[in-house]
């Protein structure tokens, strides 16, 4: 499948009223992250090259995606006339030959490089247009399948069905892969005689169905095809995504004792055998070595923790915190932009902040560093082995 070439094109300029939010949809985070960047990821894990379509907020959009996608293109949408007339706007990457044409909606977070390669491997078959579907309870909202003799025939957008359609449980979920051969023409065939009075990409398959082509569906797990509309949805899925990376963890050697109650960014990583207690959160950023506890109540961002060292319980380790081996922060204690050299401790009520802790140094209870003056920071450094008494402000 590597031999041949692809496009996908990531359909990102819809308006997100229903988030309620001066942000543009698809810039709402999971796990840190613009949901869009997941999908872009995702995207460039399946191979080839990525475009995206974006409309509202477009200038903000193509700000957040491009130090993650370099060279990444942008088409811009002016008018939002449907998903059909979002993918031509991308007609002129699209008409540069590729083999194979992806189209994904940037507001599907959790959809994964696999089901993309799957979808590929379709077209690589013979198929001409593939389809992902899903099979839900709950279809109201989304486009129904419409197979006849085993064969995909048309997608019915939910506003447009009979009430016979609507009753098919198995859905749209919304990504396609179509021939690249094949792609313009159908998508420059498809007409706007529908309840919304928008050009559907769905209409490309009972176009390419009539002209003899091959229609195919494929059948996806829920989570990647779960589309954010709204707060409720994006707490879903920022839920369904942490529930894959604890996995993930676990797996790669992280012990968690309550996988439930940690919540990762996107970007955490953590060693093998580092022990990680209940009710910890890492905001992004964070570098955990192998063998280290990171006690419960501890939230963490920007911060690195070398081997042995021990974090919490209820710490705050904010960023430029950085923990040399078997260093110890304690409970209730702040780190800020400071180093703590190997095997020195900060064990209780104690802020640090633009300081270095020398090796082996111990910083008693109540120590809080108060080097700013109110304009400027005055870096605080404590030498190896230095025994500093409680209640002192450096
Ligand atoms: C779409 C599908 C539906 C499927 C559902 C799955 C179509 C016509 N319908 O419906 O079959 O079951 O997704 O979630 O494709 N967009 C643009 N420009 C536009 C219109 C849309 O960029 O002019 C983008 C949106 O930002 C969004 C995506 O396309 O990311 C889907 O559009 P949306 O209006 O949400 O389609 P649905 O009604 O959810
Ligand atoms: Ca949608």
């Amino acid at each position: 499948m590597t031999d041949r070439s692809c496009l996908c094109v990531v359909l990102a300029a819809g308006e997100g009223t229903r988030m309620k939010s001066a942000l543009p949809k698809v810039l709402h985070p999971i796990a840190g992250l613009p949901m869009v960047v997941h999908v872009v990821r995702a995207a460039l894990a399946a191979g080839g090259d990525v475009a995206l379509v974006a409309g509202n907020g477009a200038e903000k959009v193509k700000a957040a995606v491009a130090p993650h996608a370099p060279g990444i293109e942008v088409f811009v949408q002016e008018q939002r006339l449907g998903t059909a007339h979002a993918v031509l706007q991308a007609r002129e990457a699209i008409g540069r030959g590729y083999d194979d044409l992806l189209v994904v909606f940037g507001d599907t977070p959790l959809v994964q490089a696999d089901a993309l390669a799957a979808a590929r491997r379709r077209l690589a078959e013979g198929a001409h247009v593939v389809v992902m579907g899903f099979r839900t309870d709950a279809p109201a909202g989304y486009g129904r399948l419409i197979e006849r003799e085993g064969r995909l025939v048309a997608i019915r957008e939910d506003r447009d069905c009979s009430d016979e359609e609507k009753r098919i449980t198995f859905c749209n979920g919304g990504l396609m892969a179509i021939s690249g051969a094949h792609a313009l023409e159908l998508m420059n065939a498809v007409r706007n005689d529908n309840a919304k009075g928008e050009f559907y990409m769905t209409d490309v398959v009972a176009i390419a169905h009539e002209a003899g082509l091959t229609v195919v569906a494929t059948e996806a797990s829920y989570d990647n095809v779960l589309g954010i509309n709204n707060r409720a949805e994006l707490a879903e899925a920022e839920a369904i995504w942490q529930q894959r990376r604890r996995r993930e963890m676990m797996l790669s050697g992280v012990t968690l004792l309550d996988p439930g109650s940690v919540h990762f960014s996107h970007d955490t990583e953590i060693g093998p055998d580092t022990v990680v207690e209940p009710h910890v959160v890492f905001g992004p950023g964070v570098k955990i070595a192998g063998g280290a506890v990171i006690h419960a109540f501890s939230h963490l961002e920007g911060a690195t923790v070398a081997k042995g060292a021990a974090v919490g319980p209820f710490a705050r380790l904010r960023p430029g915190a950085d923990l040399a081996e078997d260093a110890k922060v304690g409970n209730f204690c702040e780190v800020k932009q400071a180093r703590i050299d190997t095997g020195a401790k900060v064990n209780h009520l104690t802020y640090i902040g633009d300081a270095v802790i020398g090796a082996k140094a111990n910083i008693g209870a109540g120590t809080i560093t108060c080097n700013y003056d109110g304009f400027s920071k005055h870096v605080t450094e404590i030498g190896a082995g230095a025994f500093i008494g409680s209640n002192s402000a450096l």
